[in-house]
């Protein structure tokens, strides 16, 4: 299992687990991150699964691709903006630490 960690508006910090392979969208989804709605069901469309990755993990995480750059552009965009659903867990992403947004 990969660990990740949200940190939530409120500044606390929720652990979440998952396969190698799975999205950060479906282990947060899965681990009842309010800020993470995927309404699309993870399918690039929606950016209801913005996350913010930490700086210590964006190098590993990678850059978005373009059709997840465009969506993201339609955002208040951060240094580290990623769709959760786009990202998958690796196991170097063991431990990786993503921001989680306010949920509406
Ligand atoms: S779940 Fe819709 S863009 Fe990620």
């Amino acid at each position: 299992m990969i660990e990740v960690e949200f940190v939530l508006p409120d500044g606390t910090r929720q652990r979440a687990f998952g396969r190698e392979g799975y999205s950060l969208m479906e282990v947060g989804v899965r681990a009842g991150i309010p800020g993470i709605r995927a309404e699309c069901g993870g399918s690039c469309a929606c950016a209801t699964c913005h996350v913010i990755i930490d700086p210590a993990w964006t190098d590993r995480v990678g850059p978005p691709h373009a059709a997840e750059d465009q969506l993201l552009d339609l955002l208040d965009r951060a240094p580290g903006s990623r769709l959760a659903c786009q990202v998958r867990l690796k196991k170097d992403l063991d431990g990786l630490l993503a921001f989680a947004p306010a949920a509406d």
